[in-house]
């Protein structure tokens, strides 16, 4: 009986009340499939905070490294916005703790349901079938971990705040791989989006990837776009893209622009890996929704607990190897959905479901 052993860092504001969610319909999977779940739940970002002291207690990370991997929900909030920046949770928990596993590649996977389109901000006539494209993020390098990274008081009294973008070339060939495995597995289509007509960076990140793909991977069609472009045709035609890759700062941004045209960011999971294997010589990553912690809805049984249920399905896919389960999941979401249960930030026109019926939904498809 394989045993999926995981840790589970739920956070802060709605992360409790989708993990409680995703941690039932694996329990129900596992009952069915003859799994084991063993995992074991540990403090992180505000809660890490409010008990240890600390975003990330030493004892959230060791719980960590002894699982396969992580199935996180989100941190951070009005609660601890008043501490120095880099107590706070998001920089104090989630960044360290994407930067000590390495997890350089974030797959987010932009998936409209066809049935779903009127959700989409966008005319159904111009994504008839609704969308499906893949973006690939860089996950540990450029501006968000660039050194120095700091405020100073000038000699003239004015004060000067600097972040640094870095980028080295192997960083960028390493993502690059990920994505190549991603568009080769679908449509061998890949869109590189930098500002090579700006950014020093981005010029290097355009020229790696020129000559990487010309190296590894000649059978893919490969076309590149500035960012500003790329957000306006993210708006415009979204299945234009069928895999796009980018830099750890540009990627956040467009990923949630994918989410909304998508329907909601509380469809969109996310997937963080590495080159470290766990202990089933399997990708060790983190599974976490791209949304945040959503406070405007905490508390209210409302918020949508499908992004953190997708989660779950990306981890057994790539960390537990169960790829037929992960779809299961995944097609159970999607019947539950499409058949007229949905949150509220989904619903247009349908009567809205809170988190704990959207699931209850989704476990009865399964
Ligand atoms: P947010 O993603 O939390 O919310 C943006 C909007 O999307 C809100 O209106 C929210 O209600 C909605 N939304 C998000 N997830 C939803 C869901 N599952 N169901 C329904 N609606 C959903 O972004 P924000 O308000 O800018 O940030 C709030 C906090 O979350 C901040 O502290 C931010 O730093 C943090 N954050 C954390 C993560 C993470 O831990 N991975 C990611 C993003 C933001
Ligand atoms: C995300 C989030 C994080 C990021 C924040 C909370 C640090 O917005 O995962 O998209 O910017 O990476
Ligand atoms: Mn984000």
């Amino acid at each position: 009986m394989p045993t999926l052993k995981f840790a589970v860092l739920a956070g802060d504001y709605i992360g409790p009340e989708v993990m409680t969610e995703a941690l039932r319909v694996l329990a129900h999977v596992a009952r069915q499939e003859n799994l084991t779940l063993a995992y074991t739940a540990a403090d992180v970002g505000g809660a890490g905070i409010d008990r240890h002291g600390k975003a990330l207690p030493e004892s959230t990370l060791k719980i960590c490294a002894e699982h396969d991997a992580i199935l996180f929900g989100s941190v951070g909030g009005p609660k601890w916005e008043k501490l120095p920046p880099h107590e706070q949770p998001e920089r104090a928990a989630l960044l360290p703790l994407r930067k000590h596993f390495t997890l350089f590649a974030n797959i987010r996977p932009g998936l409209l349901y066809r049935e779903l389109t009127e959700a989409s901000p966008l005319k159904t006539s111009r994504i008839p079938d609704g969308i499906d494209i893949v973006c690939i993020r860089e996950l540990t390098g450029g501006v968000y971990f660039g050194q120095p990274k700091q405020t100073t008081t000038l000699p003239d009294g004015d004060v000067q705040a600097v972040d640094t973008m870095v980028y080295r070339r192997s960083e960028i060939e390493r993502i690059l791989a990920v994505a190549i495995t991603t568009a080769r597995a679908r449509k061998k289509k890949l869109c590189s989006i930098d500002k090579a007509n700006v950014l020093e960076t981005s010029v290097l990140w355009r020229k790696t990837v020129n000559a990487y793909v010309a190296h590894h991977a000649p059978d893919l069609e490969l076309s590149h776009m500035y960012v500003d472009n790329a957000a306006m045709q993210l708006a415009r035609n979204p299945n234009q893209f069928d895999v796009f890759v980018t830099e750890n700062m540009f990627g956040d941004i467009l990923s949630d622009e994918m989410a909304v045209i998508c329907g909601s960011l509380g469809m969109l999971s996310s997937a963080s890996l590495g080159a470290s294997k766990n202990s089933l010589g399997l990708p060790f990553g983190l599974y976490e929704p791209a949304g945040g912690t959503a406070p405007d809805i905490a508390g209210k049984g409302i918020a949508n607990p499908c992004a953190q249920i997708l989660s779950a399905a990306l981890m057994l896919r790539f960390s537990f190897g169960l790829e037929k389960i992960a779809t299961r999941i995944e097609a159970a979401v999607r019947k539950a959905v499409t058949s007229g249960t949905r949150t509220s930030d989904i619903a247009f026109g349908t009567d809205a479901v809170g988190t704990k019926a959207m699931a209850d939904a989704i476990i009865a498809q399964l």
